[in-house]
């Protein structure tokens, strides 16, 4: 991968021998097995359109040619990991792939705790409704999809309180993720603490442009955490992404390893949720770490019912075999130095030809501002939506919309814009090459410039909760 424009934080560093280091960062392995793609004609993908009701989400997968919707168990797994699932041992209880599981966990995050799930939704369902319910308000950087619906199918209140920066596309900020401490201390003492179970930090924050936290501010809201007796919790399914960030972004933090960096993180905290689809590497999982025992107690007991019994949680045992490997590959300073990089030549490629996005370029994403770029279609005709399609009737590479689709209906009914429109290329771990991207690359400029010519969509049917996933859509007349 090429690098030019390099940003200090990302070049590489000296090899041994004092030579100067490399220009280009290549891919950290060579590819074993592979899986074909199939190119479709404009007619197919406009077939395929209508019969989904203009959401990509209900496209068959073979009809996609890049697919980009989601960074969630896409991944490429490691010929190790492939070695690792004839280890797994299905036994029901005990099984000595739970154990395996646990340490590597563990060897993280240290807490007393550690319950599989079968991903990270699941994990959240079970925290939430041993700890949510009405009356109850849950601060967060900013919820995912899932931990918002999770929290507010309860009857509690889920609150965002990222920084202003974060909300702003184009602003260059190192942590656009970080929390509002101000916002934060103010709403607590607003709700009062008896009324919040715990406070969430995402990482990195997913709905809010794959942007970092810094340390310094995790370490902020530990302290107002410690000022009212709440416990901290974390999103971590970007884990490893949000510690490379503060090693090449934060200061003093530029020679530490990246594992030193994550223990510190999991010690700030009393919990965690996780979805090990992302940053574990895995195709499937998730789990729950807790440090208080009557919650992990309560926790259990739900999983019994939702989930499996505690040492499997949903998952079978060569599933918790490829998620301890996974552990171990996903800290390695090549492995991130690759994949932060990778996602960043996406972005500043379609940055040099002026397309709108949110800066700086996230992990494992890169988001185009649908609204920046199609000022025309009202945020109601889901600007970010209409994006999406495009790409796809352009070729075939399938994007996510986040915008006013994915959080626009409220609770109580109503409609309103989210608070960006964005529409997320995220990229499957160590799947594309780099042909792959420019093929990308060249399709998001081919549309961009025919943006000023899209109209908007309107919405025929859609259901009770997240309704991107299976809305359906029509152009408006
Ligand atoms: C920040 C964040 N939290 C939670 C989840 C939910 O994880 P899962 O898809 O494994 O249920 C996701 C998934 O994309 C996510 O990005």
């Amino acid at each position: 991968m090429q690098l030019p424009q390099q940003h200090p934080s990302h070049a590489t560093s000296a090899p041994a021998g004092g030579q100067e280091p490399f220009h280009t960062i290549i891919e950290p392995f060579r590819i074993k097995s592979v899986e074909p793609i199939r190119m479709t004609t404009r007619a197919e993908r406009e077939a395929r359109l209508t019969e989904a009701g203009h959401n990509l989400f209900s496209l068959r997968s073979q009809d996609v040619l890049i697919d980009l919707l989601t960074d969630s168990g896409t991944g490429a797994m490691s010929a190790e990991q492939w070695a690792c699932l004839q280890r797994g041992d299905e036994s029901y209880a005990g099984s000595p792939s739970f154990y395996r599981f646990e340490a590597a966990v563990r060897e993280l995050f240290p807490f007393k705790h550690v319950i599989p799930t079968h991903q990270g939704r699941a994990a959240e369902k079970i925290l939430f409704s041993v700890v949510g319910g009405k009356g109850k308000v849950i601060p967060n950087n900013t919820h995912f999809d899932t931990t918002r619906a999770n929290v507010e199918f309860t009857g509690a209140e889920a609150v965002d309180c990222v920084i202003p920066e974060g909300k702003q596309p184009a602003l260059i900020h190192p942590f656009k993720g970080n929390m509002d401490l101000g916002r934060l201390d103010a709403l607590i003492r607003e709700v009062g603490p008896a009324r919040i179970p715990m406070v969430f930090v995402t990482l990195t924050n997913n709905s809010g442009g794959g942007q970092p936290v810094s340390l310094e501010n995790l370490k902020g809201v530990r302290a107002i955490c410690d000022r009212h007796q709440l416990p901290l919790f974390l999103d971590g399914c970007r884990f490893a992404e949000n510690a490379w960030f503060i090693r090449t972004r934060e200061p003093g933090q530029g020679e530490r390893d990246v594992k030193q960096i994550v223990r510190e993180i999991g010690a700030l905290a009393d919990g965690m949720t996780m979805s090990a689809k992302k940053d574990g590497l895995a195709n499937i999982g998730g789990w729950l770490g807790l440090n208080d025992p009557e919650l992990a107690q309560q926790c259990r007991n739900m999983l019994i019912l939702t989930e499996g019994f505690p040492t499997y949680g949903g998952l079978a045992g060569r599933d918790l075999e490829a998620i301890a490997q996974g552990l171990t590959e996903v800290v390695d300073h090549d492995y991130l130095r690759y994949r932060i990089r990778s996602t960043a030549y996406l972005g500043e490629a379609l940055q040099a030809e002026g397309i709108p996005l949110v800066l700086p370029i996230g992990g494992h994403a890169v988001y185009l501002d649908a609204r920046g770029l199609l000022p025309h279609v009202p945020p109601l005709q889901y600007p970010g939506q209409v994006l999406a399609m495009e790409l796809y009737r352009e070729g075939g590479v399938r994007g996510c919309e986040i915008g006013t689709v994915m959080f626009g209906r409220r609770p109580d009914g109503t409609e309103a814009p989210g608070p960006m429109d964005l529409v997320r290329l995220a990229i499957p771990r160590r799947t594309y090459t780099q042909s792959h991207i420019d093929y990308v690359i060249e399709v998001v400029c081919r549309v961009a410039k025919r943006a000023a010519a899209l109209k908007g969509l309107k919405i025929s049917w859609e259901p009770k909760a997240l309704r991107h996933f299976s809305a359906r859509f029509e152009p408006v007349a």
